[in-house]
């Protein structure tokens, strides 16, 4: 096999981690891995199927008791040593990152894995630092107290475009709070959950803790989602997956998660540096192709504006580089795959119909999964290239008159996860940030995010938090302890029970 792909050496086993060892789907089917810059297929695996989710939870649900026994030093140590581990294999699972997803091998070793390793560290001290209420007497006859304990097994599912940092938003809060994992990722991007998980191994966390199955939503997800012995459900991926996932996980009363899709608005003011938020829309609207879930999709322009920043974005998108997603000269690289790329095509040709549409900067061609960075202007509110996600390069650019006009407009699609303003007074900044209706706001910037923050959306963006210690703590369930103080048999509370009998 060609060095490009060397490191899908590592499926040669199969690609279902359960219990600590690698091996073949049971499914019967096969899944291929298609290197989205060239269309070539470079591996083939056997696909998870029932059994092999019922053998992961069964792992799951052995390893539960040992790992929620351990102390929180003990988890803490554990994650600090995968955080090393991570480390050390930085370049290879960067490598891996960019060959299965053709993102640009800059982004991944530049944000993926250092924001993985990044929450591997935050989570390892987070494990030590699970916060209550106070402990006290609020009946005055009794000492009351919360405790935090882990919820025992957590089915995920996530998404391809950013495998390897939705695998660790998935597993590392849970693990730290002392639950154990199944995590289904994309079929088409299975290789760093399964590095992260063998990672997780070397670094010393016990077998069955973290198990991977990969395989389609149909025959693998849908099987884990509804599993009795999954208590939580965790899901990311789009509103409709995510309605379905909600159905069935709520048949069976689990706990739910879900991250879901998002059509970021972007809001410029007319005060607003123009060039810093024509540099912001366009890396905003690119990164990794535009499949990110607060990617900025629509920006909102103050109309004295306008007509500068269309023409501003489309000559900073014109300018950007697309080509082999390993070089590491490379801004742009393609689609995660064919039936992505045509899916935007599909938009982006029906958006012709009712708008202006410019595609600037060329692509390299051949048979990969490539698609231009597209500008989209004079679309209607209520047009599809406006309300619905397209996941791919493609802004959407439209005028605003009034602040009121601007920020109702921003507002105006079922999706609520990140979202942006643009301006230089702050009075216009605060009431951006109140009047946004997103799980994010920024301001003058776009796209950033850190391990200490929640990341998770309003409306159909979906509920629950990512990161931060209130992912940790949505990996937990209260309980509240009530101690009796006085060792009298017969409590005054008991009258409303026996009466006059009562003492
Ligand atoms: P998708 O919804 O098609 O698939 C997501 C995952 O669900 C995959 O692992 C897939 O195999 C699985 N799945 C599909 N059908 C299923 C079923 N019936 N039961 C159980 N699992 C099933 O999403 P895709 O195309 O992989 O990712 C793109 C989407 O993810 C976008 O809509 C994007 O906005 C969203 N996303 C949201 C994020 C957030 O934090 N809110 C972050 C990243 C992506």
């Amino acid at each position: 096999m060609d060095n490009r792909y060397r490191v899908l050496d590592r499926l040669a086993e199969g690609a279902q981690y359960i219990g600590g060892r690698l091996r073949p789907g049971s499914s019967g089917r096969t899944q291929d891995l298609v290197d989205p810059a060239t269309g070539e297929t470079v591996h083939t695996y056997a696909a998870a199927g029932a059994a092999d989710v019922d053998a992961a939870v069964a792992a799951a649900r052995a390893a539960f008791p040992g790992w929620a026994g351990a102390t929180p030093g003990e988890r803490s140590d554990a994650l600090h040593r995968l955080a090393s581990v991570l480390g050390e294999q930085a370049d290879a699972l960067a490598r891996a990152e960019t060959v299965q997803c053709g993102k640009p091998i800059k982004l991944s070793s530049e944000f993926d894995v250092p924001g993985t390793i990044d929450n591997t560290a935050f989570f390892a001290g987070a494990a030590r630092v699970l916060q209550g209420r106070a402990a006290g007497e609020y009946s005055g006859d009794h000492t009351s107290y919360v405790r935090r304990e882990p919820i025992g097994v957590i089915g995920s599912v996530a998404p391809w475009n950013y495998p390897l940092q939705m695998a660790a938003w998935k597993i590392l809060p849970a693990v730290a709070a002392g639950n154990t994992v199944v995590l289904k990722p994309a079929e088409i991007t299975p290789l760093t959950s399964l590095m992260f998980a063998q990672a997780a191994r070397e670094a010393g966390i016990p077998d069955g803790v973290i198990n991977i199955v990969s395989g389609t939503g149909r025959d693998a997800g849908e099987h884990l989602v509804r599993h009795p012995d999954v208590a939580m459900v965790s899901f990311t991926g789009s509103t409709a997956v995510g309605r379905r996932v909600a159905e069935l996980a709520t048949a069976s009363v689990k706990r739910l998660h879900l991250e879901l899709g998002g059509k970021a608005p972007f809001v410029v003011f007319d005060d607003a540096d123009p060039v810093a938020a024509v540099q912001g829309a366009v890396a905003a609207s690119l990164i990794n192709s535009g499949q990110d879930c607060t990617a900025a999709t629509r920006v909102y322009v103050q109309r004295p504006l306008h007509e500068e920043l269309v023409a501003g974005v489309a000559d900073v998108m014109a300018a950007v580089r697309l080509g082999d997603p390993l070089d590491p000269a490379t801004d742009l690289g393609p689609l995660v795959s064919h039936a992505q790329r045509e899916r935007v095509a599909a938009v982006v040709e029906r958006a012709r119909g009712y708008a202006t549409v410019r595609t600037p900067g060329r692509t390299p061609g051949g048979a990969g999964a490539w698609w231009p960075p597209t500008l989209i202007t004079g679309a209607p509110q209520d047009s599809e290239a406006v309300q619905h996600e397209i996941f791919g390069p493609v802004l959407v650019v439209l005028p605003f008159d009034t602040d009121d006009e601007g920020l109702a407009l921003a507002n105006d699609t079922p999706y609520g996860l990140a979202a942006s303003a643009w301006t230089r007074d702050v009075f216009r900044a605060h009431r951006a940030t109140r009047e946004l209706r997103a799980g994010c706001v920024w301001i003058n910037d776009h796209i950033p995010i850190v391990s200490e923050m929640p990341h998770g959306g309003f409306g159909a963006s979906g509920c629950g938090k990512d990161m931060s210690m209130y992912s940790f703590e949505e990996y937990t369930q209260v309980k509240h302890v009530m101690f009796d103080n006085t060792a009298v048999a017969r409590k005054d509370w008991h009258r409303t029970v026996f009466g006059d009998r009562n003492g």
